[in-house]
C-alpha cells in the first residue's frame, strides 16, 4: 500500500515537472518575441538603477531584465537573480557566461531571500508577484532587504492598476513614488 502511494506521488511529481519545463520553454518563446518588440534595456532605464547600485532581480525568468539591470550597475554593482524555477537559474548563469557579466549571482528560492537586512538598492519584481501565494510575506521580505527610501519596482500584467497599488501599499511599507506607463515605483517607508 506504501509502496503504491509512493510510487502515485513520484509519477505525480514527473508530471508536474514535465509541465513546468513545458510553461519554461514556452515563456523563453514568448519573452523572445516580447524583448524584439522592446528592449528590456527600456523598461530598465524607468527603475532609476545606476551604476555601482545592488539589484535584486525576484522572479527573475529566464533573466532578460536581470542582464540589462547588470550592464547598467557594472563592475562595482551587483544583480542577485531570483527565481523558484531551476530553469529560470540555469538560463540565467548560461546568459551571464555568454555576456561575460561577471556581476549576477543567482539564488534558487521561493520568497526566502537570504540577504542581509538594508542591502539593496532597487528591488525588481516585472510579472511576478501574482504567481505568489505569500504575497505579504514577499513584501515584508522586499522591505527588510531594501536600503531605506530605497525603490521597488514593480508591474504585473496579471493584475489591474487599483489591486497592484492596494497590494503593495496596504501593510503600509511602502508608498507609491512614481507611474512610468505600467511600471509602478513604490518607496520603503
Ligand atoms: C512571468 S515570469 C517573469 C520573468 C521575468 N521577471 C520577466 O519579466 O521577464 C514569472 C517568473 O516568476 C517565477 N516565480 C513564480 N513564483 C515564484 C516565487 N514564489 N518565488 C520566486 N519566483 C517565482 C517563475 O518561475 C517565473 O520565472
Amino acid at each position: 500500500m506504501n509502496n503504491k502511494i509512493e510510487e502515485m506521488k513520484m509519477i505525480n511529481s514527473e508530471k508536474k515537472k514535465h509541465q513546468s519545463n513545458i510553461n519554461f520553454k514556452f515563456m523563453l518563446f514568448f519573452f523572445k518575441i516580447r524583448d524584439k518588440l522592446k528592449a528590456p534595456m527600456i523598461k530598465i532605464e524607468k527603475t532609476n538603477i545606476k551604476p555601482g547600485d545592488t539589484v535584486l532581480d525576484y522572479g527573475c525568468g529566464p533573466g532578460d531584465f536581470t542582464v540589462a539591470a547588470a550592464e547598467v550597475v557594472g563592475s562595482s554593482g551587483k544583480v542577485y537573480a531570483v527565481d523558484i524555477n531551476l530553469l529560470a537559474i540555469k538560463r540565467v548563469k548560461k546568459s551571464a557566461l555568454k555576456k561575460g557579466l561577471n556581476n549576477i549571482e543567482t539564488i534558487l528560492t521561493d520568497c526566502n531571500i537570504g540577504l542581509g537586512d538594508n542591502s539593496i538598492d532597487v528591488v525588481i519584481c516585472f510579472d511576478t508577484i501574482h504567481h505568489v501565494n505569500d504575497q505579504e510575506s514577499l513584501l515584508r521580505e522586499f522591505h527588510r532587504v531594501l536600503k531605506p527610501n530605497s525603490n521597488l519596482s514593480l508591474d504585473d500584467y496579471h493584475m489591474e492598476e487599483d489591486e497592484i497599488i492596494s497590494k503593495i501599499t496596504e501593510q503600509g511599507i511602502f508608498e507609491l513614488a512614481d507611474k512610468k506607463e505600467k511600471l509602478y515605483l513604490f518607496t520603503k517607508r
